[in-house]
């Protein structure tokens, strides 16, 4: 079975075509066209130019990636959640290519494709096409933590293509945490990886972040408080910055009180790590809580922050000492952003499974909760 695939539900417009086939996927060729440099000036993503760049880019990133390739069997395509003005356009280019060339349609929940990007994973951690990855890696039940810019979700899955969401942030998604005190600290959109970076040489028990809800008895999650404690942290110390970030800084806080700058031992880095493992702590906390009462077989690591080195590094060292019926898996790193591959893997099970919508009612739903549906 080949699969066009397409994605653009927050900023990136990604195009894939995917064999299925013999036990195997491969990325038989994939394009994809990043909006970072458009937002950043912004300092997040601006839907109504989002949803003009995915329009600009569509049709050429299709034509590129059928150059020279089979016709596919079957188009997957992102219908939500996400942006409505990015969705929209991949939905309606999946509509018009499923008409005219009498393709058949799966529509796919975007966090679905986070879940599934995890048979993308392999020892090397490089984008390759025409490498060959497992079918069905998950064992069942699966547990799913899927932390990106828009998500923070625990999704039980006892069998493959039923979903239960059991935890979700109430307030902002770990990823968009990281990127706002980015920004407090004065570093482009996006900022998780940024601030993960300067972790690396920092300490992690330089400053002692809250670890919102982590003792509270349910799979729930809560980051908009660490990030109002990060920035009265800001407000009240001061941290060795470069020129140009201690303004960043200073502009982003002009309407607090002006910083009783302290001095002090501590640098960029240590306020980077202790912040980041106070996220992780969390992730990972409730992760365990999970696992506790539903006693997986497979733990799922998806969605953009799942590139961060060292949640994946917690993630596996923990759930080993916690549960030995466990193991995680990862994707590629590469594949842990947003992209089209992971849209056809998800998608080739609806498809194994005839479950197609008809172009004429596939429409794109901004809010589809992954429970809501998918059970095929
Ligand atoms: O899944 P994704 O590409 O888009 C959404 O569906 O939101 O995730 C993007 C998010 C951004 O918030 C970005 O800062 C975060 O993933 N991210 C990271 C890292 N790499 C990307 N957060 C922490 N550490 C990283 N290394
Ligand atoms: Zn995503």
């Amino acid at each position: 079975m080949i699969i066009l695939s397409i994605e653009s539900s927050c900023d990136d417009t990604s195009v894939a075509l995917v064999k299925a086939d013999e036990g195997t996927f491969e990325i038989l060729a994939e394009k994809t066209a990043s909006q970072i440099e458009v937002h950043k000036k912004y300092g997040g993503v601006v839907p109504e130019i989002a949803g003009r760049c995915h329009a600009e880019n569509i049709l050429p990133l299709i034509d590129e990636v059928l150059t020279n390739q089979p016709k596919p069997d079957v188009i997957a395509v992102t219908s939500g959640p996400g942006l409505i003005t990015g969705l929209m356009v991949g939905v309606e280019a999946a509509k018009t290519l499923s008409y005219l060339w009498n393709v058949p349609v799966v529509s796919v929940n975007h966090i679905e494709g986070h879940i599934h990007s995890v048979e993308l994973q392999d020892t090397r951690d490089k984008i390759q096409t025409n490498t060959k990855y497992p079918i069905s890696n998950i064992q069942y039940p699966a547990l799913a933590l899927i932390a990106s810019g828009g998500h923070t979700e625990l999704i039980l899955m006892n069998k493959q293509g039923q979903y239960e969401r059991i935890g979700a942030t109430k307030d902002d998604a770990a990823g968009e945490c990281f990127d706002k005190v980015a920004k407090l600290l004065g570093f482009d959109y996006p900022g998780g990886p940024k601030i993960s970076k300067f972790a690396e040489t920092g300490n992690p028990n330089a400053i002692k972040f809250p670890r919102p809800m982590l003792k509270e008895n349910n799979l729930d999650f809560s980051f908009a408080g660490l990030k109002t404690s990060a920035l009265y942290w800001l407000r009240d110390n001061t941290l060795p910055l470069g020129k140009g970030e201690r303004e960043g800084v200073d502009q982003r806080l002009s309407t607090s009180p002006t910083p009783p700058f302290q001095g002090g031992e501590i640098s960029v880095a240590d306020f980077c790590a202790s912040f980041e493992q106070a996220i992780i702590d969390v992730l990972v906390g409730k992760t365990l809580k999970a696992i506790e009462k539903y006693q997986p077989k497979t733990v799922i690591l998806g969605g953009g922050v799942a590139a961060n080195k060292k949640l994946r590094e917690t993630l596996i060292e923990e759930v080993k000492n916690a549960s030995p019926v466990s193991y995680v898996l990862c994707p590629t790193s590469g594949y842990a952003m947003d992209n089209a591959a992971m849209i056809a893997i998800a998608g080739y099970y609806h498809a194994t499974k005839n479950n197609f919508t008809p172009w004429q009612k596939l429409t794109a739903n901004p809010n589809w909760e992954i429970s809501d549906n998918i059970t095929i």
